[in-house]
């Protein structure tokens, strides 16, 4: 035909149009990514493009200065109140006079790409639950009587070609003044992507809004809360924060939260309600931080370990005390965040994602949706190092995972100087293996403890104990200068040749750091080494396991996930056996990854319904009733393991 034909970047769709076919209107028959609010009626500027001129020859066209109408009415009126940035058009106002190329930028699309920084990382496509659309609703008439709520539902089927609408009793309560309001003009906030997937009204704007809206990615630790605020439109996050678990009162660790609630009466109660109330200050604090009303968050999600699981949603979580390990439910969940306890605005939707098994929680799933073992051609092993372990092996065919019961001493605790990763805590250690002296980084200063200045540079904080990573690099090298024996013995003094060993009960202890005689020395005792032994032999126990179920001996690679892996040097993990042998440049850290997760949970809604898919694919493994796992975990109680011959790292 003659008809102009359009081009639009960067999807590449093209097709020909009669003159005079609005850009947005080609764009929706080309199925080309073009967002727009008011529908086409000049007034939300989500549509905005912008076309190029010139040659294209990868293209085949000339595209000329006048391939588009020049501005309308509607244009100039929005250029004049709002401004329209040079080069850019509205596409529902701009026409196709000639053949043209048109680029829709990232703001512009509503599927867009939010950019995740890890490298191998796969970036999250915005397909969020909520969105915003304007209508304009019939007027009643005494002639045809049926409800306001009636005419908004036929507006949106009309208008968008949207069906099956459903509102709540708080829409019915906003409804008819918001119509009047805004002279039968409404934006509606639309929830999608539930069970029965039917759209939900979640509020109603008289008129135009074209603001944002709001969801929060949660990740609920036994430790920490840790909370994304996120613009549901950009998918930026528009604020970060985190607060310390306010259940820590009723136990450090998880089976001691659960002994609460066993010999507690109301003890169970007592924990939702803390971790609720804190939620509650948490999501002040974020929309504070942010400049934003909580009253605009309407959409959540959340990931957490089973046993916070059902603290959270009020279930007594005894049963996760003992065998079996039963769930009250593993599926996933979508909620009101009402229901919760949660005060965000008043329709906010939570999502729960599915629970991998008794001991694999959801924050393992929101670690398969970050991290993608399921789609992945080599084997991968993720390992998410906290109180517990959470472990996935596995590749594109099958994945499988288990949980292992590491304890608290890679967090510092149950180690003599043990302390949580804050300023003045050693993380970093290296030791001369000739002269046996150490020397070492701390928390908040950028120098080594040999370095000119050192002294003056911790003289604020102090040197005050030694966090996860620093305990696990300290024994490393302390078994890679022969300070200690593979099965985890201090030397005595005579024995390894320096004064820093040092008798302590029946055994010796190694002084890390001396500062006189005012500050407490810093030591690493056996009774630390043997909480470290102990934990990492149930890590790599776990792991271990997964490979004989899967019948191999080696994996492709490794990701270590979690606050924990975050700052954990790979080869003093690998020189200690803590995980597999494997080459150290396929040692990765995702960070984050559970809270990655439910950030793509909370930004893509299909993510949702695949990660629920892929969890009842996932093999569960229940170390507890597997009796090889005794069998490695002796093995790999000693440094690096009595059994496994560790190939790459002896080379
Ligand atoms: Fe709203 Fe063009 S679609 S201004």
């Amino acid at each position: 035909s003659n008809d102009p034909l359009v081009i639009f970047t960067p999807s590449g769709k093209r097709g020909r149009f009669p003159v005079g076919t609005p850009v947005l209107t080609a764009a929706r028959q080309l199925g080309v990514d073009l967002d727009s609010v008011c529908g086409g009626r000049g007034i939300c500027s989500k549509c905005q493009v912008t076309p190029s001129y010139g040659e294209f020859p990868k293209h085949g066209v000339t595209v000329a200065a006048d391939a588009l109408s020049d501005w309308n009415a509607v244009e100039e009126r929005y250029d004049q109140k709002r401004g329209l940035t040079p080069g850019r058009r509205l596409g529902c106002q701009a026409q196709i006079l000639k053949d043209v190329v048109i680029d829709v930028p990232p703001e512009s699309q509503v599927h867009k790409q939010v950019v995740r920084k890890r490298a191998e990382a796969r970036d999250i496509t915005m397909d969020p639950s909520v969105r915003l659309f304007y209508v304009e609703v019939d007027e009643p008439d005494m002639h045809d009587p049926s409800g306001d709520l009636e005419r908004l539902i036929r507006a949106l089927k009309k208008q968008w070609n949207i069906k099956d609408v459903k509102a709540d009793l708080h829409i019915l309560h906003a409804l008819q003044p918001s119509l009047r309001k805004g002279a039968w003009k409404v934006t509606a906030a639309l929830h999608t992507g539930e069970d029965d997937d039917r759209p939900r009204i979640m509020h109603l704007w008289p008129g135009l809004y074209d603001g944002a809206v709001y969801g929060l990615a949660v990740d609920l630790g036994s430790t920490t809360i840790a909370a994304h605020l996120c613009d549901l439109r950009s998918g930026e996050v528009v604020a970060s924060s985190g607060l310390m678990n306010p259940q820590i009162r009723f136990g450090e660790d998880l089976m001691s939260r659960v002994s609460y609630a066993m010999m507690n009466p109301g003890g169970a109660q007592e924990m939702t309600d803390a971790v609720r109330d804190g939620m509650n200050a948490l999501f002040t604090q974020i929309a504070a931080e942010a400049g934003i009303d909580k009253g605009l968050v309407m959409d959540s999600v959340f990931v957490m370990n089973p046993v916070m699981h059902h603290l959270f949603l009020g279930i007594d979580p005894y049963e996760l005390g003992q065998a079996p390990f039963a769930l009250a439910t593993s599926d996933a969940l979508h909620l009101r965040a009402a229901d919760l306890g949660l005060s965000l605005h008043p329709a906010a939707r939570a999502y729960i994602l599915p629970c991998i098994a008794g001991h694999v929680g959801a924050d393992a799933a929101a670690v398969t949706l970050s991290e993608a073992p399921d789609k992945s051609d080599d084997l991968v092993l993720i390992v998410d190092v906290g109180t517990n372990a959470e472990i996935q092996l596995g590749n594109k065919t099958r994945v499988l995972a288990c949980s292992s019961p590491t304890g608290p001493a890679f967090e510092g605790a149950q180690i003599s100087a043990g302390q949580r990763a804050a300023p003045g805590a050693i993380e970093r250690v290296e030791i001369d293996p000739a002269s046996k002296d150490p020397r070492f980084r701390v928390i908040g200063c950028d120098l080594w403890s040999d370095e000119d200045g050192f002294a003056q540079a911790i003289a604020a904080t102090g040197i005050t104990g030694i966090c996860g990573s620093g305990i696990i690099e300290a024994i490393a090298e302390m078994r890679l200068a022969g300070i200690v024996d593979a099965s985890g013995l201090i030397g005595s003094a005579e024995q390894v040749g320096t004064p820093r060993c040092i008798p302590d009960g029946r055994t010796h202890s190694y002084v890390l750091w001396d500062g006189g005689a005012d500050v407490p020395r810093i030591t690493v005792t056996n009774p630390d080494i043997r909480a470290i032994q102990m934990a990492k032999a149930a890590l790599y126990a776990g792991a271990r396991l997964l490979m004989d179920k899967l019948g191999t001996d080696t994996v492709d690679r490794i990701v270590l996930a979690g606050a924990f892996g975050a700052h954990i040097s790979p080869k003093h993990a690998m020189v200690l056996g803590m995980i597999p042998d494997c080459p150290l440049d396929k040692v990765t850290s995702a960070g984050n990854a559970a809270g990655t997760g439910a950030r793509i949970a909370l930004l893509n809604r299909t993510a949702r319904g695949e990660i629920e898919e892929t969890v009842l694919r996932i093999e569960k493994i229940e170390t507890a009733v597997e009796p090889r796992f005794q069998e490695h975990f002796v093995n790999a109680s000693a440094l690096p393991n009595s059994a496994e011959p560790f190939p790459i790292l002896n080379n």
